[in-house]
């Protein structure tokens, strides 16, 4: 599986002190809210799980599954709730984390359907931030870090279901997203 890997570009130690600082940031502007975390499956897995323990608040997490991707390696623009929350969110101070903001479609989508179900408050959270991918404008309001237009892997990112238990974002091999079909068994 590593040596799929172009380029490790975040390791573990970087990833968690950044999730340490947006924590603390977070901590501070919700030090008299509920807090409700909203994980969107799978992508954002990880890094909720890391973010949650690090925030060290009381606080509630619920989860959507969404996807935007199809088999390959392009997003096609089309958003499907695959899993809704279980929680009603009218007048909660709602965050949702997500790994990647990407084409910004799925953060588009899924802003519009949590804000018209009456929070009192919804934030986002985002680990890794392409911007130069970016078709739609969406607020973020915590955001990890910046990263160059690649496709990366790891740290609950897939490429074709694969990849996500790297503990460290990395660029993919042109050779792998190539492959005609994607989910190749792994050497
Ligand atoms: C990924 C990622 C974001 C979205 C970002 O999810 O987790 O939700 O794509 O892309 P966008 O900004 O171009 O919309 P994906 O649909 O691959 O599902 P997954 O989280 O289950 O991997």
């Amino acid at each position: 599986m590593i040596d799929h890997i172009e380029q490790v570009l975040l390791d573990a130690d970087a990833i968690r002190r950044r999730t340490e600082e947006l924590a603390a940031e977070i901590r501070a502007d919700y030090a008299h809210d509920d807090l409700m975390l909203v994980g969107v499956l799978k992508g954002a897995l990880m890094f909720l799980v890391d973010l949650a323990r690090a925030l060290a608040l009381p606080l509630e997490m619920d989860f959507m599954a969404t996807t935007s991707y199809g088999p390959g390696a392009e997003s096609s623009g089309v958003v499907r709730i695959l899993k809704d929350l279980d929680t009603n969110i009218e007048g909660r101070h709602v965050l949702v984390v997500e790994d990647i903001v990407d084409t910004g479609l799925t953060l588009r989508y899924l802003l519009e359907n949590l804000w018209s179900r009456g929070p009192a408050d919804l934030r986002v959270c985002v680990l890794l931030n392409k911007r130069k991918a970016r078709k739609a404008s969406v607020q973020m309001d915590y955001v990890g870090f910046e990263i160059p237009d690649e496709f990366v892997v790891g740290y609950g990112l897939d490429f074709g279901e694969n990849y996500r238990n790297l503990p460290f974002v990395g660029v993919l091999k042109e050779a792998i997203y190539h492959r005609v079909r994607p989910a190749q068994p792994l050497d």
